[in-house]
């Protein structure tokens, strides 16, 4: 009886284990269809399974080769938007690719649980490169930041005796650093934080570009606070510049006050601006900078912040870290981006295409006084700010769908702001065929989708709910 019972028992645990496989085969099955080749299929397959966290422009990149996308219909594109400034030195560049694969071939991590034999050429390279004792590398943007934040911390607790839990960290209305909880508690972007909180404490805003605003922050708050966060350039809040002479001011302001400044030089960073790094545009030397983006040359996730050893050597081993930051593939990818950015000469192209693209925008402007309010930027990095009313009911997104039709790849930043960011390798033929087009979609398009698109109340500007000011 005994037997036959324990005989049952097992025949139920086969029976068990094996739907579990067969599920688990299932549930992982590959399908066996062949794999979807058309832009269409594969847009629906993305928004039927990926997440709804982003509002693409209809287009699917396929192959990319310096400033040019395709898509998989083979139509070419010029790309004017970089991943947001992380392909400065052109898509799948022949330099960094071969160090990608040579790198892939030999080894790929470490994890810093050891040495490898990479990381400490990137390191010295970095640091000498940017004037800085060291470096603690990351992989993300975001991840740059919160490493910055938490270092400010550390350095405010250790250095500055800021009582225990009562650091202060500065950062600027407009700005955006990432999409971490850390990065977000600095944010004004009510999408960014509206139901995400509680967010983290500890933290002050002030107007972007207003030093007397800092300078009475500083003076009221200053015992506590530990570093001040800023973009040179706002780059998602459409490429905001601030007056001249701001980062000097900030400068001053934060050494008299004992304040780090730290500056996020993810977007503004490696060439883009028209100098290596955008606070050289008034040769001012931040405590801290935060690097990402184009470090990886759009091919891999590298960050780094940059720091002297009063700072950096504040944290300590196992107070903070990542498992692929550091890692060998990355580090050889990014002693090649920043070789690519010196031996081609990307900074002087991009301050000089940069000139002679704003150049052509301002025409385009005289043509169309009404819709375009502004055309501003510094090196590559630019953007055309429209006239709501003038545009209304057509958005910057539509008029970048028209881009798009015409060959021409730019992303809008808010409603009303195109920003326009190419490749730092971008020819004068590829920069005058996008300002061909931006004017032809002006002339010939919005007048057409003016009439076509139904007419709706001009949205009016949400009040931040951290700052309360309208942006
Ligand atoms: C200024 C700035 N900081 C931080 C980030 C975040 O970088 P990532 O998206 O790699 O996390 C960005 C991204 O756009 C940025 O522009």
């Amino acid at each position: 009886m005994m037997v036959i019972r324990n005989m049952a028992a097992s025949k139920r645990k086969l029976q068990l284990l094996t739907s579990r496989i067969i599920g688990a085969r299932t549930m992982g099955a590959v399908p066996q269809k062949s794999p979807p080749a058309s832009s269409e299929e594969l847009m629906r397959l993305e928004r039927d399974y990926s997440a709804h966290n982003y509002h693409p422009i209809p287009m699917v990149f396929s192959q990319a080769k310096g400033a040019c996308v395709w898509d998989p219909e083979g139509n070419k594109y010029i790309d004017f938007l970089s991943a947001y400034s992380a392909v400065n030195q052109g898509h799948c560049h022949p330099k960094v690719m071969k160090a990608l694969i040579e790198q892939a071939q030999r080894l790929t991590l470490s994890s810093r649980a050891f040495y490898n034999d990479k990381f400490p050429i990137l390191a010295e390279y970095l640091t000498q490169m940017f004037g800085y004792d060291m470096v603690l590398p990351m992989n993300t943007g975001a991840e740059g930041v919160e490493t910055a934040l938490k270092l400010a911390r550390k350095w405010g607790y250790e250095k500055k005796r800021i009582p225990k839990d009562e650091a202060l960290v500065v950062s600027c209305c407009g700005c955006f650093h990432g999409r971490t909880l850390g990065a977000i508690s600095m944010s004004c972007d009510n999408d960014a934080t509206r139901g995400f909180g509680p967010l983290v404490p500890g933290h002050l805003k002030v107007d972007f570009g207003d030093v007397s605003a800092l300078e009475k922050i500083f003076k009221d708050h200053g015992e506590q606070i530990c570093a001040f966060l800023f973009e040179p350039i706002q780059g998602e809040a459409g490429v905001i510049l601030p007056p001249d002479g701001y980062l000097k001011s900030v400068r001053d302001l934060c050494s008299r006050h004992n304040i780090l400044m730290i500056a996020d030089e993810i977007q503004t960073g490696i060439a883009r601006t028209g100098k290596m790094l955008a606070c050289e545009w008034e040769n001012v030397r931040p405590d801290v900078v935060i690097l990402g983006k184009a470090l990886g040359a759009g091919v891999i996730p590298v960050s780094a912040v940059l720091a002297d050893k009063e700072i950096m050597l504040c944290i300590k081993p196992g107070e903070h870290g990542s498992t692929f930051g550091g890692n060998p593939l990355a580090s050889a990818v990014a002693i090649a981006a920043l070789d690519v950015i010196k031996e081609e000469g990307l900074i002087e192209r991009a301050a000089k295409l940069g000139q002679e693209l704003r150049d052509q925008l301002v025409k385009i402007q005289l043509r169309f006084p009404q819709i375009i309010k502004e055309v501003r930027g510094r090196g590559l990095l630019n953007a055309i700010d429209l006239n709501n009313k003038a545009l209304s009911p057509v958005s910057a997104y539509d008029l970048c769908i028209k881009l798009k039709e015409r060959g021409i790849l730019a992303k809008p930043t808010h409603d009303t702001i195109i920003r326009l960011a190419p490749p730092l390798c971008i020819s004068l033929e590829e920069l005058n065929e996008a300002s061909k087009a931006i004017n032809d979609v002006l002339e010939r398009d919005l007048p057409k989708m003016q009439e076509q698109k139904p007419k709706v109340e001009t949205s009016t500007l949400q009040p931040c709910d951290r700052c309360g000011r309208q942006l």
